[in-house]
């Protein structure tokens, strides 16, 4: 499968200008979408697997092949590592790349929207989430599309976790961070480098030269961002 590596055209210049309305009304305003049957169907089996396990609980959010998935659950041994992607073909082609399963890692192909909101309402609180290089939807008119002005971004705060934002699109985690803001939480926009690259669109990204930028938030309050 071919990634697509162009850099980021955007018609928005910063900040998207509505972004403080947008996150305000979403965080006023819970998401009333019914549940896809599919991701209820992942959700129980999720709940299923984690009901025999100890430990925390980590999701990988959009976590396409599932490399940084794997890189995860081997770091955290003793976590329960969730990884999520609607694509059955990205979710597929973690089975043909890597023979081996992971223990404490279990893939679900499941909608973000839906899994999200299913998990807060089991009052589930992660230990750390990852959404490493979401979408970006640079078009201006989309910007309701970028988790942090989705309507599910309360969901987002409230499942907690030390939470890891990655983009090779600065205004999206200049966005997050905004957004972040919007509930006193403090952080910070810095460029991500390291060693080895942990998902197949960051290896893409950095052989094209393009630069990676990172929001974190370590230690969110017991219980959540918004409890
Ligand atoms: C740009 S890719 C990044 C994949 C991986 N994290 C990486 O860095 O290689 C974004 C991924 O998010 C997934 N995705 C986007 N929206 C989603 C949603 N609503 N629910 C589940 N997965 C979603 C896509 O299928 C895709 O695999």
């Amino acid at each position: 499968m071919k990634f697509k590596t162009q850099r980021i055209d955007s018609n928005q210049d910063g900040i998207h200008e509505r972004l403080a309305d947008i996150v305000q009304r979403n965080l006023e305003h819970p998401f009333q979408k019914p549940i896809a049957e599919h991701t209820q169907t992942a959700f129980n089996q999720a709940k299923e697997w984690l009901a025999s396990r100890s430990g925390g609980m980590i999701f990988d959010s959009g976590c396409g092949i599932g490399e940084s998935s794997r890189i995860i659950a081997q770091q955290n041994p003793h976590s329960n590592v969730i990884a999520i992607d609607r694509s059955e073909v990205r979710l597929g082609k973690h089975e043909r790349i890597f023979e081996s399963t992971l223990d404490n890692l279990l893939f679900v192909r499941a909608d973000i929207l839906d899994f999200w909101r299913l998990a807060v309402a089991e009052n589930w609180v992660l230990e750390k989430h990852f959404i490493l290089y979401p979408n970006p939807y640079p078009k201006a008119t989309h910007v309701q599309r970028r988790w942090h002005a989705s309507p599910v971004f309360t969901d987002l705060l409230k499942l907690g976790g030390e939470l890891t934002v990655r983009s090779n699109w600065k205004t999206y985690i200049d966005e997050f961070v905004f957004a972040l803001g919007i509930v006193n939480i403090e952080a910070e926009t810095v460029e991500y480098t390291a060693e080895q690259p942990m998902t197949a669109f960051e290896r893409k990204y950095w052989a094209d030269g393009q630069t990676t930028w990172q929001t974190c938030i370590k230690k969110p309050p017991e219980g959540g961002f918004l409890n």
